[in-house]
């Protein structure tokens, strides 16, 4: 072929390229921008001179008020696709908001899991959208929002496919969409946390007929590789190893990264000695096989729940005079971990620091952990008796409060005294993820929230409890207290009084579903679960028999349990710990050195008092663009803001109707540049929302 013809004809290969593919310059064709998940993108309409001018110039109403929304929207081919709280699927317009469909499944329960998004993919040339509510993978036409009839059973599979027998009665959703590389979809999963959690392998498959295609054991079975850092026998107990947060791709070389959680129960190991493979590792595979490339364990033996909370982000940057394609990994316990995509090699030098033991019987921690040497971690990563917040009206107490329990280390385990977990329980990093620019610079936001975790024995039967109040204890009081007072920062709900506000077809319906953060629990018997509703309208129920487990659960094999997710508040509801408590990071992958970190969210009152900004808690992440802004929600004060990502200064805020706890998204219909973000509110204490609101320049 002569040079001219060789030019036609990829010239030819380009436009057809072009017409398979939805625009990836213009549009967000996928969960978080793309398969690097770099929250990316090329449009530099709105910048950092003219970002001040912008309005909202849509807003959908979902009209559903069920929970949170944390859906990061994706646009194609003018096309936006999202979800409402309660997981209804719909399609936009993506220039005014006009709703062209909307889907829910009539024959199904309604399930109030989170979703964070929905995967655009074709096959036979047609445009499907992929998405999870409760145990199902729906296909949908995404012209039409029917289900595909071809795929699977009329248009849904489920999701407890490859998971064993045992999985059947067990807890399985996916919160977060998973990864396609050409005709796979790859899936993850959420599970429950406790001594009845589901394996969370890793599984594929087949984008037209939704046939199982491959899974990758995250918990090995006897025999394989990693199988001895299990103990021999197996205890039913073990469970999760799950990748909930969502998965990165590199396309061109073919490999999945896939991050996971701990192990099961996730704050008592004693059934589980040895480091726990694949738990707490950044998984490589083969995404055609599913075969293991490489694997990184970030924490050995987990008893704190700190399972990698974000998906990785893939980006390129100079390392030692050469352009290196990297992976970064945020963690919960404050650091970034930052490998060679190919082989797993760490970028900069990683140690295994000598660690705190357990004193509880039973447990066995694991003697060392890693710990990078560069980048420092980006919060603090242990409360002392100075960090006590001066701008408390209890200090006193707090500081009681504090002296009484223990503070020595990131890894002090967790105590029936009582331990203070900092980094907390969500961060560190969360699952809005990081972006990351093509200069190798990665920007992400943390949160700095002290919690105090304490374990005890679980409760043997002594008569004197009722069957419902006994079964509550071994499922619920962790969240929702002993007490049913839920936690002081209102993220758990109190549910005394529950018989004022909902009925008991709706408590019933929400402990077999779950509902936002909190699992399901289809597992529970009929019996337990009408005792456990019973016992919270105020029935008073027969005795718990004496001789028999809780509730499925056997003290005499799981003998801790852990007494709860409680923030460290102050009351009026403030960290107890100094600010910055939650904040906004820029850090230079080319070098391992911070660019600048600023407070994300601000107290109203507090400021009115002249105190600095002091961050707030936050959940959702960045989008970063080449008109060299940086927009943000997230934060508990509601707002929307945008940042010059070179200097850290904001440019730019506005007040959501509801707060924006969701990471948002930007794209390019008929020559103008949007950025949408969900405003479902809901978290923290504040108030809840239904819509998403996309802005543009005037
Ligand atoms: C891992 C923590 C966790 C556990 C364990 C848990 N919950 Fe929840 N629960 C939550 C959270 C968080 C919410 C708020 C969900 C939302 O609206 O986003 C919630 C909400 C609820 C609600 C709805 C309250 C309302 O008015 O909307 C009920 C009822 C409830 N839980 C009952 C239970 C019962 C009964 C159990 C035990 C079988 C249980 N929960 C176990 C965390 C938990």
């Amino acid at each position: 072929m002569t040079k001219a013809l060789l030019a036609l004809a990829s010239l030819g290969g380009l436009l057809f390229l072009a017409l398979q593919l939805p625009n990836l310059n213009t549009e967000w064709p996928e969960y978080l921008g793309g398969p690097e998940r770099n929250h990316y993108s090329t449009l530099n309409q709105i910048n950092t001179q003219n970002v001040t001018q912008l309005k909202p110039a849509w807003e959908y109403h979902t009209k559903d008020t069920t929970g949170q929304m944390q859906c990061n929207p994706i646009i194609v081919n003018g096309v936006l696709y999202a979800t409402t709280a309660s997981v209804q699927v719909f399609a936009l317009e993506a220039s005014t908001g006009k709703e062209i469909w909307r889907f829910k499944d009539a024959s199904e329960a309604t399930w109030f899991n989170t979703n964070r998004g929905v995967i655009y993919a074709e096959t036979d040339g047609a445009g499907r959208i992929y998405f999870s509510v409760g145990p199902w993978l729906y296909a949908l036409d995404a012209k039409t929002g029917k289900p595909v009839a071809s795929f699977g059973d009329k248009g849904k599979i489920s999701l407890k496919t490859g998971l064993g027998p045992e999985a059947e009665k067990k807890f399985v959703v996916a919160t977060t969409p998973g990864a396609v590389f050409e005709n796979l979809l790859i899936v993850g999963s959420r599970l429950s946390e406790g001594a009845d959690a589901a394996m969370g392998y890793i599984r594929a498959f087949d984008l037209q007929t939704g046939a199982l295609v491959w899974v990758f054991k995250t918990i090995p079975d006897p025999g394989e590789y990693g199988a001895d850092t299990w103990p021999n026998e197996r205890h039913p107990s073990i469970g999760g190893a799950n990748c909930w947060t969502g998965m990165a791709i590199d396309r061109k070389r073919g490999i999945l990264y896939a991050p996971t959680g701990s192990s099961t129960p996730d704050f008592y190991g004693g059934k589980r000695h040895g480091q726990n493979l694949f738990s707490n590792c950044l998984l490589a595979l083969d995404a055609k096989t599913g075969k293991r490339i490489w694997h990184y364990q970030f924490i050995h033996h987990d008893i704190w729940d700190r399972d990698l909370p974000s998906p990785p982000t893939l980006l390129t940057v100079n390392h030692e005079g050469k352009k290196v394609d990297a992976v970064a990994q945020t963690t919960k316990h404050g650091y970034v971990f930052l490998f060679d995509r190919e082989n797993g090699k760490p970028l900069f030098p990683i140690e295994e620091e000598k660690v705190p033991e357990s004193d509880l019987p039973g447990e066995k921690t694991w003697p060392t952990q890693p710990k990078p040497k560069i980048p420092v971690p980006f919060v603090r990563q242990r409360f002392t008796v100075d960090d006590i917040n001066p701008h408390s009206e209890d200090k006193a107490e707090l500081r009681t409060r504090f002296l009484t329990t223990r503070s020595q280390h990131l890894f002090t385990p967790i105590s029936e005294q009582g331990t203070i977990v900092l980094p907390g329980f969500d961060g560190g990093a969360e699952w809005g993820g990081a972006a990351a620019d093509p200069q190798g610079i990665l920007y992400f936001n943390a949160n700095e929230m002290p919690w105090i975790m304490s374990m005890s024995e679980v409760a043997k039967p002594d008569g004197q409890l009722s069957a419902g109040e006994q079964a509550y204890r071994t499922y619920c009081s962790a969240c929702h207290g002993k007490d049913r007072k839920g936690d002081a920062s209102g993220a758990f709900p109190n549910l005394l009084g529950i018989e004022n506000r909902r009925n008991k077809e709706f408590v019933s319906n929400v402990i077999y579903t779950g509902k936002g953060m909190m699992p399901g629990f289809p597992n529970l018997s009929k019996k337990d679960k009408a005792a456990i509703v019973a016992f919270l309208f105020g029935e008073k129920g027969k005795a718990a028999k004496t001789k028999k487990s809780v509730g499925g659960q056997d003290p005499n094999t799981i003998p801790y349990t852990f007494n709860g997710y409680n923030r460290f508040l102050d009351k009026k509801g403030y960290p107890a710990i100094s600010p910055p408590w939650g904040k906004l990071i820029a850090l230079d992958l080319n070098t391992g050195e911070y660019r600048w970190q600023v407070p994300l969210g601000e107290f109203k009152e507090l400021s009115a008092k002249g105190v600095a900004p002091t961050g707030t808690e936050n959940y959702g992440g960045p989008l970063v663009t080449a008109g060299n802004v940086l927009f943000i929600g997230a934060s508990k004060d509601e707002k929307f803001r945008a940042f010059n990502v070179n200097s850290g200064k904001e440019l730019w805020q506005y007040q959501l109707p509801a707060g924006g706890y969701a990471t948002p998204s930007t794209y390019e219909v008929n020559g103008k540049q949007y950025v949408v973000i969900a405003c479902g509110g809901a978290k923290m204490g504040t108030k809840k929302g239904d819509s998403y609101v996309a802005f543009a320049l005037p």
